[in-house]
C-alpha cells in the first residue's frame, strides 16, 4: 500500500491508503468499477454468472422472482444442496486430499481434517441424525464451543435437509431455552464442555437446566470434549462417539436434493423489540452469495490458509468459518479458546505456526490485544499474512492503524466488511483493489445499492447522518422471520416501502464512502456481539428485587459498547454495592457472560413515553451529558 495517488485513479479526500501494485497484480477481481456497472445494469445476469461457477442438480428458471415483494425468491426452480458444493463436489477431485480444517484446542489439542475426512464424518453423522428420526425441514439446535464437531453437526444437518439452529455457546440457560422452544427442535447437539481461559464452560449442565422447560427435545447428542464428567439422562442423552461407532453410521449417505429456496438454517438475532427472532437463510441464494463475497473480498486462493476468528454461533461463523471457505475449497483454521490464553501472544503464535495468510476478526479483539503492546506480536514471524479483515462494529482509526502497522506490517490491506445476520453476506466492503480509509467500510459490493436517508426517506447530503438502507435485493438476503412473516415485513420493509431498513445510522462522504455510526434501534453491540435490550431487561426483572429495568449501551474502550442497566427496585429492597454485583451476576447466569452489565444504577423513575415505552435514547443522552433531543412524547 502507498499513501500517494496511483496512476489513473482519482485522488480521494481524507486519510487514504491506496493498494500497492503487488496487491492489485494478484487480486482475483481487478475491475471493481466495471463489475459494479455490470451488476447495476443487469443484476440477474451478474448473479446468474456467479451461480454458474457452482454445481446444481437442476438450474434455475429465473434468477430473481420479485412478484411477491418483499418475499423475494432467488434461483427459482433450481435444485441444489449447499453441502454438494461445500463437500461432495470437492471429494470428486484432487481436493479430497487438501486440508479443509486445521483446529487447535485451547489446551493444545490438535486435529485436522482433509476434505475427504471431513466429508466422511459428515456422512456418518448424517446417518446418525437420520437414525434419530431427523428428516428434511426438521429443526435441530446446536449448542457447542469452537470444536470441529460443530462443523460436522451443521453440515450433517444441511446434508439431510434439516434446518440447523446454532445457539452461541456463550449464551446461558434462558437464552438457550427460548431459542429451543421457538424452533421446536426435537434434537439437540452439544458437548460436555469447552475450554475457555483455562476453565471449563459447562455446556451440558446448561442444556440440562434449559431442557427442564423444553419438552420438545427427545434426543441430546453429546460430544465429549472436556471429559469432566456430566450427567447423562438415560434414553434422552447419547454420546456422540457411541452413535458414530454404531454400524448405522457407516456406509453411503445421500445428500438430500433441495429446492434453492428451501431453508438451510435459522439463526436467532435481536431486533427492535421483544424476543430474539430467527432469520431464515436458504440453500441456493445464500450459497451463491457467500461463495462470491468471500472469493472477491478476501481474494481467496487455493493456497491460502484462512482464519476467521469469530464463533460459529454467530452469522460470521456460519458464512465465513463454515460454509464460505468450504464452498471455495479453501483451508480454514479454527481455534477453540481465548486470544490471551495462556499469554497474549497466542494468536500471533498460531499465525506463525500455521502460516495463516488471511486473518478476519473484530475491532474489539484488536483493541483487546493492542492493550498488551507491540512486543507480543513482534516476537513472531507474521510474514505469511497478506490480507486482514474486520467486522462487527465500527473500527476506530487508531485500532485500524495498529492492526495495519503492527500485524499487517503495512503490506496487508484491511477489509472492513459491513453486514448483518439478515444480509447473510458482506454488503458494504472494500475489495483489495479499492483504496481504503481507516474506519470506513468503503463501498457497496457489486449489485448492492446502499443509501443514507432522512426520516422522510430523502437522501441526505454528504457527511450528514441518516438511516442506512438497501435498495435492491441480493441473493443471500434473509427470506423471512421464522414463524413470523409479519414481523419480517414490519421490521425491515415498512419504514421505507420497497427498501430494506438496516437499523444502522451512517454517513456517506464526498467520495461515496460509507461510515457506519451504529445502531439506531434497541440492539446493543457488546464486543461485536449483538444483544437486544429486551432480553437483558427481562433477565433483570426476573430477579426478585427488580420491578423495572432499562438497558442501554455506552461507549467502552475495548468492548466498543458496554451495557449499562437502570433499575427500579421493588418495595422492601434497597440499593447497595452487593445488590449491584448480584444483579450483574444474575444477568450473566441467565443470559450469558457477554450480557453482564458494566454497571447497574438504581433509579426511582425511568423516562417513558405516554404509552409506557421506555425512552432509552433519553437515558443515554443523560448518561453522556448530551442534549436529550425531542422529548415531546415524554410522559412528564
Ligand atoms: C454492526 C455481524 C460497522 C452493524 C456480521 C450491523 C458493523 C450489526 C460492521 C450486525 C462494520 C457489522 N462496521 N458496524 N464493518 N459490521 N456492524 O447481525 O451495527 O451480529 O447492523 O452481524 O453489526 O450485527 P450481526
Amino acid at each position: 500500500m502507498t499513501n500517494s495517488k496511483v496512476d489513473g485513479r482519482p485522488r480521494l479526500s481524507g486519510d487514504v491508503y491506496y493498494p500497492s501494485e503487488n496487491v492489485i497484480a494478484q487480486a482475483n477481481i481487478r475491475d471493481y468499477e466495471e463489475q459494479v456497472r455490470r451488476a447495476q445494469d443487469d443484476l440477474e445476469g451478474f448473479w446468474g454468472e456467479r451461480a454458474d461457477e457452482l454445481e446444481w442438480y437442476r438450474k434455475w428458471d429465473k434468477v430473481l422472482d420479485d412478484s411477491d415483494k418483499p418475499f423475494y425468491k432467488w434461483f427459482v426452480g433450481a435444485r441444489t444442496n449447499i453441502v454438494h458444493n461445500a463437500l461432495d463436489r470437492h471429494v470428486k477431485t484432487w481436493r479430497k486430499n487438501k486440508l479443509a480444517l486445521i483446529w487447535e484446542g485451547e489446551n493444545g489439542d490438535l486435529r485436522s481434517f482433509s476434505y475427504h475426512a471431513l466429508n466422511r464424518e459428515v456422512c456418518r453423522f448424517a446417518n446418525v441424525l437420520r437414525s434419530l428420526g431427523v428428516s428434511k425441514g426438521d429443526r435441530v439446535t446446536i449448542y457447542m464451543g469452537r470444536i470441529p464437531e460443530i462443523w460436522i453437526a451443521m453440515l450433517a444437518c444441511a446434508k439431510i435437509g434439516a434446518v440447523h439452529s446454532v445457539v452461541y455457546g456463550g449464551f446461558s440457560v434462558d437464552a438457550l431455552q427460548g431459542r429451543i422452544e421457538d424452533s421446536q427442535s426435537r434434537v439437540l447437539i452439544t458437548a460436555d464442555g469447552g475450554w475457555m481461559n483455562g476453565k471449563i464452560v459447562e455446556l451440558k449442565r446448561t442444556v440440562d437446566e434449559a431442557l427442564k422447560r423444553c419438552p420438545s427435545v427427545e434426543h441430546v447428542v453429546v460430544v465429549q470434549r472436556t471429559g469432566h464428567g456430566v450427567s447423562m439422562e438415560p434414553e434422552r442423552d447419547h454420546w456422540y462417539h457411541n452413535l458414530m461407532n454404531l454400524p448405522i453410521a457407516n456406509g453411503k449417505s445421500e445428500t438430500e436434493v433441495m429446492d434453492a429456496e428451501d431453508p438451510l438454517y435459522i439463526l436467532y438475532t435481536s431486533g427492535t423489540t421483544g424476543r430474539p427472532k430467527a432469520v431464515v437463510h436458504t440453500h441456493g441464494g445464500y450459497m451463491v452469495g457467500i461463495y462470491t463475497t468471500l472469493r472477491w473480498v478476501f481474494d481467496l486462493k487455493e493456497e491460502d490458509r484462512w482464519w476467521c476468528a469469530a464463533d460459529p454461533g454467530w452469522v460470521t461463523g456460519h458464512s465465513y468459518i463454515v460454509y464460505g471457505p468450504l464452498l471455495n475449497g479453501a483451508t480454514s483454521f479454527m481455534y477453540e479458546g481465548a486470544p490471551t490464553y495462556p499469554y497474549p501472544n497466542r494468536w500471533w503464535q498460531m499465525i506463525e505456526k500455521y502460516g495463516i495468510t488471511i486473518l478476519y476478526t473484530a475491532p474489539t479483539a484488536i483493541r483487546g490485544l493492542m492493550r498488551f503492546g507491540e512486543a507480543w506480536p513482534n516476537r513472531h514471524d507474521l510474514s505469511s499474512l497478506r490480507l486482514l479483515g474486520t467486522v462487527g462494529e465500527p473500527i476506530n482509526p487508531e485500532a485500524w492503524k495498529w492492526y495495519y502497522r503492527v500485524i499487517g506490517k503495512e503490506r496487508c490491506p484491511i477489509m472492513d466488511t459491513w453486514w448483518q445476520t439478515e444480509t447473510g453476506t458482506f454488503m458494504i466492503t472494500p475489495l483489495p483493489v479499492v483504496p481504503l480509509k481507516p474506519g470506513s467500510g468503503a463501498l457497496p459490493f457489486p449489485g448492492v445499492e446502499a443509501d443514507v436517508v432522512d426520516e422522510a426517506g430523502n437522501p441526505v447530503a454528504p457527511n450528514e447522518e441518516g438511516y442506512l438502507i438497501l435498495k435492491r435485493p441480493w441473493p443471500a438476503m434473509l427470506r423471512t422471520i421464522y414463524r413470523d412473516p409479519d414481523r419480517y415485513v414490519q421490521q425491515y420493509w415498512s419504514k421505507y416501502p420497497g427498501y430494506y431498513l438496516t437499523g444502522d445510522s451512517a454517513k456517506r462522504d464526498e467520495d461515496g464512502y460509507f461510515w457506519i455510526i451504529g445502531r439506531v434501534d434497541d440492539v446493543i453491540k457488546v464486543s461485536g456481539y449483538r444483544l437486544g435490550t429486551a432480553e437483558i431487561e427481562s433477565a433483570l426483572v426476573s430477579h426478585p428485587a427488580v420491578a423495572e429495568a432499562a438497558a442501554i449501551g455506552l461507549p467502552h474502550e475495548v468492548k466498543g459498547t458496554a451495557i449499562h442497566a437502570f433499575t427500579i427496585l421493588r418495595a422492601g429492597f434497597t440499593g447497595s454495592p452487593e445488590l449491584v454485583e448480584e444483579l450483574r451476576d444474575h444477568v450473566s447466569k441467565h443470559m450469558g457472560p457477554i450480557a453482564k452489565p458494566e454497571a447497574v444504577t438504581f433509579v426511582d423513575k425511568l423516562p417513558k413515553t405516554r404509552s409506557g415505552k421506555i425512552m432509552r435514547r433519553v437515558l443515554k443522552a443523560r448518561a453522556l451529558g448530551l442534549p436529550e433531543g425531542d422529548v415531546s412524547t415524554l410522559e412528564e
